[in-house]
């Protein structure tokens, strides 16, 4: 039998089992610490940065020492003062197609009608993204997971809303282009991203103004201020989310590019 001596340098590594080199990607990209812990109820991001400099978290059982680090939810046993956190990801995120007349609340004291009652009890701790006045129809986001709607309304992340109007009058030439630059209102000015006039007939037209403001009546005051009262009032797009064909009073879950889409925009 040959028993020449070999050497570990001259052998070929096995290529890595599938298994293990999906755990490495996720792992890899994973999700940072501070998310994953914010979502499942720890505490804020900050709160949970204070948690690791006081090092009172460990991951797989190591402590962590380093901010920023990523885990996978699904995988890594994660524990705070040595209690494991459960992270299974059980957050939900709808779009509704509010009805004018419905309140954006999850609950009334006075009985009116409420996005609340379109929910039911579809999944637990659901609230809405912004609001809609009570006349306005439209796309309105209801989520259970805490940073993805703190972020969506937080003026700070900017997110595009827009909106069809119809409003009374003739839409003058010049309009895009000034509501662009700026329009005064009571409470300071307000500009929009874009402008298009969409349709005119018999003294009404339709308009479609986007804008990442969130200011009460916003759509309304801004264009009462330009001459054109607002008779109705849509909101078809939440950034990269939009209404599209969804029937007046419906729900549907996002799906998981828009789930994407929406976390690429708010930079989760
Ligand atoms: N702007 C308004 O005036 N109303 C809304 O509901 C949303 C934006």
């Amino acid at each position: 039998m040959d028993s020449a001596p070999y050497d570990d340098a001259d052998m070929e590594l096995a290529p890595p089992h599938p298994a293990d080199r999906a755990r490495s990607e996720a792992a890899e990209e994973g999700e940072r610490l501070q998310k994953v812990l914010a979502r499942a109820g720890v505490g804020s991001r900050r709160v949970v940065e204070n948690m690791v400099d006081q090092g009172r978290i460990s991951v797989n059982g190591a402590v962590v020492t380093v901010q920023g680090m990523r885990v996978d939810p699904l995988r890594d046993r994660i524990a705070v003062d040595g209690s494991r956190i459960e992270l299974r990801d059980d957050t939900v995120t709808y779009a509704l197609n509010k009805p004018a007349g419905v309140i954006t609340a999850m609950s009334d004291d006075r009985n009116r009608p409420t996005v609340g009652d379109m929910v039911g009890d579809l999944a637990p701790g659901l609230v809405h993204v912004g609001r809609l006045d009570q006349d306005t129809e439209g796309l309105l986001l209801v989520t259970n997971d805490g940073e993805l709607a703190h972020r969506l309304a937080h003026p700070s992340y900017e997110v595009k809303k827009t909106y069809l109007a119809q409003v009374s009058g003739s839409v003058p030439r010049d309009l895009g282009r000034r509501l662009r630059a700026g329009v005064q209102l009571d409470d300071g000015p307000v500009k929009v991203d874009s402008f298009r006039l969409v349709d005119t007939h018999a003294g009404q037209s339709v308009v479609e103004v986007v804008l990442h403001e969130g200011r009460k009546h916003i759509v309304r005051r801004l264009l009462a201020a330009v001459g054109l009262p607002v008779s109705r009032l849509t909101r078809t797009a939440v950034g990269p989310v939009r209404l599209e064909r969804m029937r007046s009073g419906s729900i549907r879950r996002l799906t998981r590019a828009e789930l994407g889409a929406l976390a690429d925009t708010v930079g989760l």
